[in-house]
């Protein structure tokens, strides 16, 4: 291995090279096509930024750089030196002629070559990453995390953590993880909205962007073990609140993905007209009832509190242009916390918000219930232990105020955005039931 030749402050990146067109450019990155002809020796030269035709040309060149030109392999990390030239047969309309290379990491055989298994590039991941494909959606997953702050920054809403190891279920038992903890039992958490309603009695509105843990025997495109979750919780709220709340902010997200993100949608594939109506219009609302009630004309088994799954929403949403906020679910299929209506106890002021275009559930949401002796019941109606929750109860006895938040799995917003085929498209390293390496 060769130690660096340039120092950074001489170095163009690609992109800032194209930009400029013309001159004589110090560059790095790695080759990943090469193709040999007669005269010509042609690669890819990638970078983080951009991607960049290459040629050494064999009646030109030094005998040195002709012999490091055949040698180097796909997916060596390079210096180069060379010259700007338009060639309107190159990708983008230019090509750069090396005058100088300096092989700094020479790649042994690259694993990766066309028409691979999915398990396949699951196993090599590490190097998968490197692939246009996982850059680019890892770029607009970034933008998807920033935004969401930035929405929060306007909003005046507080960035504030949780924790993840955790003594009790916040969604129901059945998808705990369990670890042991010094001789006890731990569990890593599924959510942390109980302690943003902690924290919300400090810092007012408040969020956290974490990860969550589902033991969900799942293997859907939208299931991971391990997702990341931004949560918001709102003292003072109500469910009309944090409905506006979420319309205006996936609004503001999305916007913001596509005026900074359109290279990498189309690369992806993603028609950026389509998510106009999610910016531009307002979005659909039902109430759970009559989602149901049409879904039952497909969905025979259906009935009034049966939950919809991963099946039953990709048909619920397939044909939709803009988000649906679904209303007032069932008592029977929410956890404990929820608040009912006063007016009809059998439902819940709470909604979820499905992304159209077949992809379903991106925010669980709703009231909390804010009374102490109505929790108690709740909790004990869910055949749960009121002492696990003393700490959480114990905030209905200081100074309640109606609250309302949210959970947005930040995976599944980017697998909508850049219309993935599976949520394992859209993260680094998905955790999935039968994935925990590399
Ligand atoms: O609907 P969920 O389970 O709601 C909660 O966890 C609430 N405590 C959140 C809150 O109000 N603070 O999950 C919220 C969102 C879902 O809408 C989904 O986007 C995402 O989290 N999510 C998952 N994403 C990927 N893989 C999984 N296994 C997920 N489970 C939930």
């Amino acid at each position: 291995m060769k130690e660096l030749n340039y120092l950074e402050k001489d170095i163009s990146k690609i992109s800032q090279i194209l930009k400029k067109g013309k001159g004589s450019f110090k560059t790095r990155g790695w080759f990943k096509r090469k193709r040999e002809l007669k005269n010509k020796i042609f690669f890819i030269l990638f970078d983080e930024t951009s991607e960049l035709q290459c040629v050494v040309d064999r009646d030109k060149a030094l005998k040195d750089l002709i012999k490091d030109a055949e040698k180097v392999t796909i997916q060596s990390s390079v210096e180069l030196e060379g010259q700007l030239k338009k060639d309107e047969r190159a990708p983008d309309g230019f090509e750069l002629q090396i005058k100088k290379m300096h092989i700094v990491g020479l790649a042994q055989d690259f694993p990766i070559g066309k028409d691979l298994s999915t398990e396949f590039l699951m196993d090599v991941r590490h190097l998968w990453l490197r692939s246009a494909k996982m850059r680019d959606a890892l770029k607009v997953r970034a933008t998807v995390f920033d935004s969401f702050r930035k929405f929060m920054e306007k909003e005046n809403v507080v960035e504030t953590q949780g924790a993840m190891f955790v003594s009790g279920s916040v969604e129901g038992g059945s998808t705990l993880f369990e670890v042991p903890y010094f001789g006890k039992k731990a569990f890593l958490t599924q959510s942390s909205q109980f302690y943003l309603e902690v924290l919300m009695h400090s810092l007012g509105k408040v969020y956290t962007i974490a990860p969550s843990f589902r033991a969900e025997k799942s293997k859907t495109r939208r299931h991971l073990t391990e997702f990341w979750h931004a949560e918001v919780e709102l003292p003072w709220a109500h469910l009309e609140d944090i409905i506006d709340f979420e319309e205006r902010m996936i609004k503001f997200m999305v916007k913001t993905v596509v005026e900074k993100n359109s290279k990498e949608l189309k690369a992806l594939g993603r028609n950026t007209e389509d998510l106009m109506p999610t910016i531009e219009q307002k979005f659909h609302r039902k109430k759970y009832k009559d989602v149901v009630k049409d879904a039952m004309k497909k969905f025979s088994y259906l009935k009034h509190g049966s939950d919809l799954g991963e099946k039953e929403e990709r048909e619920i949403t397939k044909s939709l242009k803009k988000p649906l906020i679904i209303t007032h679910y069932p008592d029977s299929l929410k956890p404990f916390y929820h608040r009912r209506n006063p007016d009809n106890p059998k439902e819940i002021l709470c909604n979820d918000i499905l992304a159209p275009e077949g992809f379903g559930e991106i925010i669980g949401s709703g009231e909390r219930v804010w009374n102490e002796k109505k929790l108690v019941e709740q909790i004990k109606k869910d055949k749960l232990n009121p002492e696990d929750y003393q700490w959480y109860v114990d905030l209905r006895k200081f100074g309640s105020v109606p609250r309302a938040g949210f959970g947005m799995g930040l995976d599944r917003f980017t697998a909508w955005i850049v219309n993935a085929e599976h949520i394992r498209d859209v993260i680094p390293l998905p955790r999935t039931m039968n994935r925990i390496a590399p």
